[in-house]
């Protein structure tokens, strides 16, 4: 099949490397030039395990390939998907002018049947929009169909390889039939391909994010309540995650959920029932719940050092919202170094991806390590802020070499409670007994 993606973010281009690997012919479209030059030359501009290989030989062998001109992109393509940003707009709703910009230019150059995808996290009701855009300009036949994505970053290329499954809004025969066909290879062990209408499809993609949110908000309130009453996190956690009703996966307690997603979202699903006049209340304690979560070691660390923060020199561990990604955004461990910041805290940072995300965005107001040990050199203490695997498994001799103090606020709980004991470590982490 002949396929666009219009946007080469995060998502457009998975999915146009994705669709490529199973022979189709994918044309990503960009209006930035210089990461379509990028691009085009083989270089990837997203760090994603596994992704830059099907990238390279896909690029290679021509079936995917990129170009800033939407005319020249979708001349040929049966289907275009809309992989562009919605950013939070006034009060939370999702922006939509990049979508509605894109589809008023689809508007001006149809000639042809095209099905367009809204593939990007859109408020219930957009694909109306787009289609109404559209119309407004071209009067031929063509269909708008909702197909969220459920990609993980991290492990994107299995997720969309291996979907749990994969949801398509539209009523239309004609489109159904052609996505069918598309997704045929991504189903092969039996998930499902879901048809429905595009609301539902719509609305679907803010459940599953505000629902996966409203668990580590819950969690993370049971481990407080377990601090309080004397219980251990991780037990209470897999006793009730055998029950298959509830679950074993995402009953991680923590620092909060961060990234591009769930804050966004579980914001936008709170304020479009609003404007349909329902309070969602669920969703409002999980986003307060979140937001003191994020910042939830720093009283402990306060108390540990009597309220006497000011010149010390803290070293974190992890910069990225989590592990196996470069991204930053609404990274809980920023919230902790802008709190630490006010107190007068010296911040040594050390992050096997972020670090150089993290510089274009703070500078030089913390420093940051060579390696993760470096950064614990005369540290009073150290946060655990994202649990990469490298900082699971250390080298205690180098790491007891450099560290005088040991003295560790953990926010991933990446270490057992006797371990650090027995090493001799003054541990805390989150859930569980000191
Ligand atoms: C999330 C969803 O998991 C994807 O299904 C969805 O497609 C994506 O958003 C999206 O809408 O694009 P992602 O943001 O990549 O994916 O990250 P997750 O792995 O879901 O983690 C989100 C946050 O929750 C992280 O900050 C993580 O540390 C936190 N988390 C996760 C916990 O605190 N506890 C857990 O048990 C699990």
């Amino acid at each position: 099949m002949k396929i666009a993606v219009v946007g080469t973010g995060y998502v457009g281009l998975v999915t146009g490397t994705c669709f490529s690997e199973t022979g189709n012919t994918v044309t990503c479209i960009d209006i930035d030039a210089r990461k379509v030059r990028k691009l085009s030359s083989g270089e990837i501009t997203i760090y994603e395990p596994g992704l830059e290989h099907l990238f390279q030989r896909n690029l290679k062998e021509g079936r995917l390939r990129f170009t800033t001109s939407l005319v020249d992109g979708i001349s040929d393509a049966q289907i275009i998907f809309l992989a562009l940003p919605t950013p939070p707009g006034k009060d939370g709703a999702a922006d939509l002018s990049y979508v509605l910009g894109v589809a008023d230019e689809l508007g001006n150059l149809l000639d042809d049947y095209k099905v367009i995808v809204d593939k990007s996290t859109v408020p219930v009701g957009t694909a109306d929009k787009v289609r109404e855009v559209i119309a407004r300009k071209y009067k031929g036949e063509f269909d708008v169909v909702s197909n969220p994505e459920f990609l993980r970053e991290g492990v994107a290329v299995d997720d969309f390889m291996k979907p749990d499954r994969v949801v398509i809004g539209t009523r239309s025969e004609r489109a159904q039939r052609l996505f069918r066909e598309l997704y045929a290879p991504f189903v092969r062990q039996g998930n499902p391909v879901l048809f429905m209408d595009e609301r539902s499809a719509e609305l679907a993609k803010y459940a599953a994010n505000a629902f996966l949110a409203t668990k580590i908000s819950f969690m993370n309130e049971i481990a407080r309540m377990c601090e309080l009453l004397g219980a251990d996190v991780d037990m209470v956690r897999r006793a009730i995650g055998s029950d298959e009703r509830i679950g074993k996966r995402f009953l991680f307690p923590g620092i909060g959920y961060g990234g591009s997603c769930f804050p966004k979202d579980v914001q936008a699903l709170a304020r479009s029932a609003a404007e349909v006049g329902y309070p969602f209340r669920i969703l409002e304690s999980v986003m307060h719940v979140n937001e003191s979560q994020k910042v939830y070691l720093v009283p402990k660390i306060m108390d540990y050092f009597k309220g006497r923060l000011q010149g010390r020199k803290i070293a974190l561990w992890g910069l990225a919202f989590k592990p196996n990604t470069d991204d930053i955004r609404e990274a809980p461990a920023l919230y902790i170094i802008e709190a630490l910041l006010a107190e007068g805290v010296h911040v040594h940072a050390f992050d096997p991806e972020a670090m150089p995300n993290v510089r274009q965005l703070l500078g030089d107001r913390i420093s940051y390590g060579t390696d993760q040990y470096s950064v614990l050199e005369d540290a009073d203490a150290l946060i655990i802020a994202t649990e990469w695997s490298v900082f699971r498994t250390p080298d205690f001799e180098k790491m007891d070499a450099a560290f005088a103090q040991k003295v560790i606020f953990d926010g991933r709980n990446v270490f057992e409670v006797p371990q650090m004991q027995a090493l001799g470590y003054y541990y805390e982490s989150v859930g569980r007994q000191p």
